[in-house]
């Protein structure tokens, strides 16, 4: 695992920026995985800026976000898709025909679903870069403490701590979604790279455990430790628990 420590947030963005920007300007068909949440809306918007100054193009690139919530309909504000549309996707020149997110509709079955997830990454050829936040306790994607570290493509629910978390962006009448469809944490080992940004104070603790801790399942992000191309990047206020 190699961590890097940033002076701050913004560039923690810039910093990841460049990795995608790299990875999409040299691959012919790159395979993206990203995540929603806070933290990664400055590299999308960084990577914004690069395709406006066309230093990039997404128009061979396909991506996989890590989770969904159930539910709720793409077209709901609090959706992942609406996330990744209004983030990035309406943005750029990417064919939305190739972005994807684990989904499972009412009458589906969510295992068929989960296995169809992990082989349209397979078909796709396997993703080249996963990009992560983490959860205050520790959770990747939403793979909370206890979820096997041998996890595929699955529905979990979301524990108290990350409803609590994610509660402010929901306002007092809106309906939280208590499950949702996640890559499990052995499809993120799958990926080639992993690139996990972490900002803030209220990161550091799960940080700490992520990178010095036992590898376990009570720290989901820990099983990156066992990943050969696992790279943390950090502000200062993420990684003030490091010693
Ligand atoms: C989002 C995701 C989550 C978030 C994590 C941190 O797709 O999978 O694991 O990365 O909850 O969220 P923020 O960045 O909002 O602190």
């Amino acid at each position: 695992m190699q961590v890097i420590i940033f002076d701050d947030a913004q560039q923690v963005a810039d910093s990841a920026a460049k990795w995608v920007a790299e990875l999409i300007n040299k691959k012919a068909k790159p395979v993206l995985g990203l995540a929603t949440g806070s933290t990664p809306i400055s590299l999308y918007q960084a990577l914004v800026k690069k395709y406006q100054t066309e230093e990039i193009s997404f128009k061979d690139t396909c991506t996989f976000n890590l989770d969904e919530y159930l539910g709720i309909d793409e077209n709901n504000v609090q959706s992942y898709r609406h996330f990744m549309n209004t983030n990035l996707f309406d943005h750029v020149d990417i064919d939305k025909s190739k972005t994807f997110l684990p989904t499972c509709a009412q009458g589906e079955n969510p295992r068929a679903q989960g296995l169809a997830y992990e082989q349209m990454i397979k078909e796709a050829g396997g993703i080249d870069l996963q990009i992560l936040g983490i959860g205050a306790n520790g959770h990747i994607g939403f793979n909370e403490p206890t979820s096997s570290l041998a996890s595929r493509t699955r529905i979990k629910t979301l524990t108290q701590q990350t409803l609590t978390d994610n509660s402010r962006l929901f306002s007092a009448d809106e309906f939280q979604p208590t499950l949702a469809m996640t890559m499990g944490i052995a499809t993120i080992l799958d990926a080639r790279y992993v690139l996990l940004m972490a900002t803030g104070e209220n990161k550091a603790k799960a940080v700490k455990d992520m990178v010095t801790g036992a590898v376990s399942a009570m720290c989901p992000a820990s099983a990156l430790q066992m990943h050969e191309n696992a790279i943390v990047l950090l502000d200062k206020a993420a990684a003030s628990q490091l010693e």
